[in-house]
């Protein structure tokens, strides 16, 4: 292409390749065959380095999402690589055993990118590994699904295409669901445990995670790794930017069965349905992935009653700090919007030290709201208005562990414990409903 697609406009695919230069053969796999970045597989305590080079018409830049690295190769707005541009990275692998995730995170004076270059292939998931996770034993090889929710629309010969009924409220949403780039997922499993690892890497659908047969949802682990031991949920609600890393156990099932992954169907308010039309409404019941259960084994493969022995959360008290954040309407935090690097007075932190930030959620709209540069942990959740809508969500939000990326329902108030360690200079902190964040929702904050 040799102009910006502007919204509407059908698509090709924008793909990330990646050239392994030096280092185990598995740290660059491709996942499923289709538009997906490669997973990047990385030890805790390497070093990665990266020579990134821009092949497309227009600005971009690599996020590491929910990578612990210095603000200068954090892949931010302010350090964009133009078309035909190269930029060399390098960051020492300190977080967690995990899931996480790269994309793009270009913003222009016309706003950002990040939706569109993300919704046209841009995205991958990377994982971090140590050895202590190793230790447990968790299903792996084809025991351990790597799996990449994405909703999409297609016009004329398959083509992209980027618009929807409720772009600039709800965000896009597409009518069909594909999981690594593929529609109609499916796998063929035997009777024993299996571990799903799901990040939803959609613009702005929020999934109500369950399974078909109603069986409870095993949680291992959320976006900064394994919990300290599975919790279990009636369903999951998984936000755009999330990742789950989940257990299934398939030993009471019989060859012939099916097992299915479904976004169950909520209540997601008027906005959503008023108009009717093609999309799947926000809320729809969508299937997600199949498992086919065909062969029989024996094997006595349990759930671990403990995981990660090394989760702490940010150390709070009662003089811990406490700053607030107001979500109203779609695109503004405490009513102000993305003004570059600008930061205001109250958005500078100090090196070293442990706050509170306060999310209070009084719009209409569910707000996914994130975090660059480090993972926190919810302190408390709590319903401070007359709650309208989303409501059944509610019950499958995952606050245990380390998080990124927290979702904040309409009428809640959410707070979460960071600490700022290790870097100084800019970071962003923003919703990551994309579209939210792409027309606004977004700030640069300073730790000093
Ligand atoms: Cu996943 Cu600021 O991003
Ligand atoms: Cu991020
Ligand atoms: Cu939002």
């Amino acid at each position: 292409h040799t102009a910006p697609i502007l919204p509407g406009t059908p698509s090709e695919v924008w793909r990330y390749t990646a050239e392994l230069r030096n280092g185990p053969a598995d740290t660059i796999t491709p996942v499923g065959g289709s538009y997906t970045g490669p997973l990047i597989r990385l030890r805790r305590g390497q070093r990665f380095h990266a020579r990134l080079e821009n092949g497309l018409p227009e600005d971009t830049t690599v996020h590491w999402h929910g990578l612990h690295v210095p603000s200068d190769v954090d892949g931010q707005p302010r350090l964009p690589i133009k078309p035909g541009e190269a930029m060399t990275v390098a960051f020492d692998v300190v977080d967690r055993a995990g899931l996480y995730w790269y994309h793009p995170h270009p913003h222009g004076p016309n706003g950002g990118r990040v939706g569109f270059q993300s919704y046209a292939g841009l995205a991958g998931p990377l994982v971090i590994e140590d050895e202590a996770e190793r230790a447990l034993g968790l299903p792996a090889g084809d025991r351990e699904m790597l799996l990449v929710i994405q909703d999409r629309s297609f016009a004329g010969d398959n083509e992209l295409s980027f618009i929807s009924r409720d772009m600039g409220t709800i965000g896009f949403l597409g009518d069909r669901v594909l999981v690594n780039g593929q529609p109609d997922a499916a796998r063929e499993v035997a009777t024993r445990p299996y571990r799903l690892r799901i990040l939803n890497g959609s613009n702005s659908r929020i999934y109500k995670l369950a399974w078909s047969d109603s069986r409870p949802v095993t949680v291992l682990g959320t976006g900064g790794g394994l919990l300290g031991a599975p919790h279990h949920y009636p369903f999951v609600t998984l936000a755009p930017g999330q990742r789950i890393d989940l257990w299934v156990d398939l030993s009471a099932n019989e060859p012939g069965e099916e097992l299915h992954l479904i976004s169950d169907a909520y209540e997601a308010g008027v906005m959503a349905n008023v108009m009717g039309g093609p999309d799947l409404s926000a809320g729809a019941r969508i299937p997600l992935l199949a498992l086919r259960v065909t062969q029989r084994v024996r094997t006595n493969e349990r759930l671990p009653p403990r995981l990660a022995e090394d989760l702490q959360a940010p150390p709070v008290g009662r003089d811990t700090p406490v700053r607030r954040f107001n979500l109203i309407g779609a695109f503004a935090i405490n009513g102000r919007q993305f003004e570059g690097t600008t930061v205001a007075d109250d958005e500078i932190v100090h090196l070293g030290r442990t706050e509170i930030w306060e999310f209070v959620n009084d719009s209409m709209m569910p707000h996914p709201m994130h975090v660059h540069g480090l993972q926190f942990a919810v302190v408390d959740r709590r319903q401070v208005g007359g709650r309208r809508s989303w409501a059944g969500l509610a019950a499958g939000l995952v606050d245990a562990g380390l998080l990124d990326t927290v979702l904040v329902l309409p009428g809640e108030r959410v707070r979460v414990a960071l600490t700022f360690t290790d870097f100084e200079g800019l970071y962003l902190y923003h919703c990551h409903n994309m579209e939210h964040g792409d027309n606004g929702m977004m700030r640069y904050y300073r730790v000093r």
